[in-house]
């Protein structure tokens, strides 16, 4: 078997109305999927986290590289593929391009031997997981405490055990949000922060101290992430445990973070950190260090069945009774085409979401949903 082609395709939806996290602003949906073509007619599809039209010119200049290779040896053209943009390129693009391609490389490795991507991974541990709810961007033209309230409700009523609100605006509005969400999911259903690094370290050690009384489950990317030391000093300085990780990339990124126990849950995205081949290694070493992982997702269909491939096959750590199993990320900000490009949508219910067991991926694309959601001029 050899790879063929490499193609990507571009999805788009333009929102009604915009939203923010602290960091960034969303006036549109936007992914990028990764499609690879074998000559026995295998086909494997992946995602690249972040700027879509950046992967695509990332993706499209490894795919020479990939013409005419063996999919199987996923190693080999990880480190090849690595090394062509080894030095201008140890984290960002060059890596959310090089997952995309893993992701694909890895489905059609599935496909190839007939089992889901969690078998090659070493066995299936779970069938199903429990997600949690992320949301609460600040909208626009709404009273964000209040908005931020109902949506959560929205989501506790909804099933989801978890719901993760967004911070780091302005710590006096944030804890006003954290009190009325906390106020109006009850005390049964968990909550997580995420400052999408806005704060810096005398703002988010106020925040977490302050926050600590709603019952905190975890405090994420409180600082920007280049800042190790300011990640310690929140750790060291307030009480809720730290999450970060989402824009760290490789095992590298992860090496001093995890061996230094700068975060207490590990976020590695897998369409973003290099896929499967990667997100392996750092698990190993997340495990290693006794760090927590839970990965990030923020993506289409695509990445949500990769990072439930991944999931099915996380150990226990610690292996007891009753053991504490990965949860998933589910985004419910709105975005038409996130299951509309799969045949059979993953959805959850009552909060859980079940791991497809078919081969790869576990997925069917729908071509005419990838024409539908096709960028259009503006
Ligand atoms: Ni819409
Ligand atoms: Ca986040």
């Amino acid at each position: 078997m050899k790879i063929e082609a490499v193609h990507t395709h571009l999805l788009e939806h333009k929102l009604d109305t915009a939203f923010e996290s602290a960091s960034m602003r969303f006036d549109r949906r936007q992914h990028i999927l990764v499609e690879i073509v074998c000559d026995d007619g295998t086909t494997g599809w992946g995602e690249c986290l972040g700027p879509a039209l950046l992967n695509d010119a990332v993706v499209e200049a490894y795919a020479d590289r990939l013409i005419g290779r063996d999919p199987l040896a996923t190693e080999v053209l990880w480190q090849d593929l690595y090394n062509l943009f080894r030095d201008q390129g140890q984290r960002g693009l060059a890596i959310t391009g090089l997952s995309g391609i893993d992701v694909a490389l890895w489905d059609i490795k599935g496909k190839h031997f007939d089992v889901p991507v969690s078998v090659l991974l070493g066995g299936r541990a779970r069938e199903r997981v429990q997600a949690y709810a992320t949301g609460s961007f600040r909208r626009d033209g709404v009273n964000r405490i209040a908005d931020n309230a109902e949506e959560c409700a929205g989501h506790a009523a909804a099933g989801f055990h978890a719901v993760k609100i967004k911070i780091g605006f302005d710590p006096t509005e944030d804890l006003k949000v954290i009190e009325a969400v906390r106020k109006a999911i009850g005390s049964a259903t968990r909550l997580m922060i995420d400052a999408n690094h806005g704060y810096d370290v005398c703002e988010a050690v106020a925040v977490g101290n302050a926050a600590a009384q709603y019952a905190i489950d975890w405090f994420e990317e409180p600082v920007i992430p280049e800042q190790l030391g300011a990640y310690r000093a929140v750790r060291d300085g307030q009480p809720i445990p730290i999450a970060g990780g989402e824009t760290w990339h490789g095992r590298f990124g992860f090496k001093e973070p995890l061996e230094t126990r700068l975060i207490d849950i590990a976020q590695p995205d897998l369409c973003g950190t290099g896929g499967f081949t990667e997100m392996r290694r750092i698990a190993d070493m997340a495990s290693l260090h006794g760090v927590r992982l839970v990965p990030h997702v923020w993506g289409t269909g695509v990445q949500i069945a990769a990072s439930l491939q991944f999931m099915a096959a996380q150990l226990p750590d610690p292996p007891r009774n009753n053991s504490i199993d990965p949860i998933l990320e589910f985004d419910r900000t709105h975005n038409p085409f996130r299951q509309a490009i799969l045949k059979s949508p993953i959805e959850h219910e009552d909060g859980w979401v079940t791991i497809p067991d078919g081969p790869g991926l576990g997925i069917e694309i729908d071509r005419e949903a990838l024409a539908e959601f096709a960028p259009r001029p503006d």
